[in-house]
């Protein structure tokens, strides 16, 4: 495990999640509990700085400011190892984010919209203002799940704030309910529906209309957009698919390409990197969308953000999952023969140069050569042009 400390913010980082704070916590710790260890995390993130494994035996920790290396056995994390979750120490950890906070009395909760194996995701009413809420069983979640569920939050805290980015679900708040079940809960902007619902629906035709192209193009701009302000920021998402794309059409009565609007969410594998380390070490993602270096070293970066992106235009465009006629579990064989998936675009009424672009653009995602991909920048500027 090696923690490299940067320089010190200055701009609004308060003295509490300065490097050499967390390094004294580091260097003064006896046993670092779970929730200790995440809070590290939580604060390492909030940094600039970063963690990650390289060695099973000693923890490392470099500072590159004043040079000095601090080593510390890895029987330290033996709590961390044998699991269980102190949940004082969790709370500690939300309360030393500074978030907003709802009390359990400023949200009702509505029906459930989805089920997934970590949270499910509901309707809820905030005040006037009708939301949705990614709630978290974290009584019944594995330590290492509730450490990501309190790393998605911190970072939708941080990145999905900003009123004024477009193509990134709105972070509103979170709440904490309830000791047996004990539930997290983040709040954030409702959507109409995931992009896989629109995609059905011109797949299920079996035809795209002019409308239907106009629609993909700007769900795929905002998507950019949103993937570039990640990305500047020092943030790759990692599972990036059309389940993970929320639309929403400001229009009452029919979907509309101008009124539509698009933003990217789940932020469950999402990463904060830095200047110093443009990387992520652990594989993870979806492995139909994952690029072949993540899958094959588990190295991601933005630019296997851009293989995904690819991926996920393809699934529009298609209507199929990328590598349909492969089993989940031989994707990663087939990625490493260098082979493409196979695919069939869906026909459209007429000829039209955005769709020829948003076809090339797949196809300039998908190279194997991460070095050659572009980047979301430039993908933006190419889907701008064209009309
Ligand atoms: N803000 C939202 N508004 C409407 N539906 C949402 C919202 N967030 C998520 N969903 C629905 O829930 C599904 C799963 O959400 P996601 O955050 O991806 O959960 P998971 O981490 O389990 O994949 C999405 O594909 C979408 O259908
Ligand atoms: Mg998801």
């Amino acid at each position: 495990m090696v923690v490299k400390a940067l320089p010190e913010r200055t701009n609004g980082t308060s003295p509490a999640n300065s490097a050499s704070v967390l390094l004294k916590q580091i260097e003064s710790e006896p046993a670092l509990t779970h929730a200790r260890l995440v809070l590290l995390k939580v604060l390492a993130d909030r940094s600039g700085l970063f963690l990650s494994l390289t060695d099973s035996n000693r923890l490392s920790v470099v500072n590159p400011v004043d040079g000095r290396s601090y080593s510390l056995p890895m029987t330290l994390f033996s709590e961390y190892s044998e699991g269980g979750v102190d949940w004082n120490e969790v709370d500690g950890v939300l309360a030393s984010l500074d978030l907003q906070c709802y009390s359990k009395d400023a949200f009702v909760m509505g029906e459930r919209i989805y089920k997934g194996n970590t949270s499910s995701i509901y309707h809820c009413q905030l005040g006037d203002k009708e939301c949705a809420a990614k709630v978290f069983m974290v009584d019944e979640l594995a330590p290492e799940k509730v450490a990501s569920c309190m790393r998605e939050l911190y970072l939708m805290s941080e990145i999905c704030s900003p009123p004024d980015v477009q193509g990134i679900v709105k972070y509103l708040g979170y709440s904490v309910r309830g000791v047996h079940p004990r539930r997290v809960v983040i709040l954030m902007d409702l959507a109409d529906e995931p992009l896989t619902a629109v995609v059905s629906a011109f797949a299920n035709r079996g035809l795209l209309l002019s409308s239907d192209v106009a629609c993909l193009r700007t769900i795929f701009i905002d998507i950019l957009q949103g993937l570039s302000y990640l990305h500047s920021s020092y943030v790759i998402h990692r599972d990036l698919k059309c389940a993970n794309i929320l639309v929403t059409s400001s229009a009452s009565d029919a979907v509309v390409g101008s009124q539509l609007h698009a933003e990217l969410a789940d932020f469950g594998l999402a990463k904060k990197l830095s200047p110093y380390k443009e990387w992520a070490n652990k594989p993870a993602g979806s492995t139909r969308w994952m690029a072949p270096e993540v899958t094959e070293s588990g190295r991601a970066t933005w630019r296997s953000d851009i293989w995904s992106f690819g991926m996920t235009l393809l699934e529009a465009l298609t209507g199929q999952l990328p590598y349909h006629g492969v089993v989940v579990l031989d994707v990663p064989k087939t990625i490493s023969l260098r082979i493409l998936p196979s695919f069939k675009w869906i026909p459209a009424e007429s000829e039209l140069d955005v769709l020829q672009t948003l076809q090339e653009t797949v196809l300039s995602c998908l190279q194997f050569d991460p070095l050659q991909r572009p980047t979301a920048d430039e993908l933006l500027r190419r889907l701008l042009q064209c009309d």
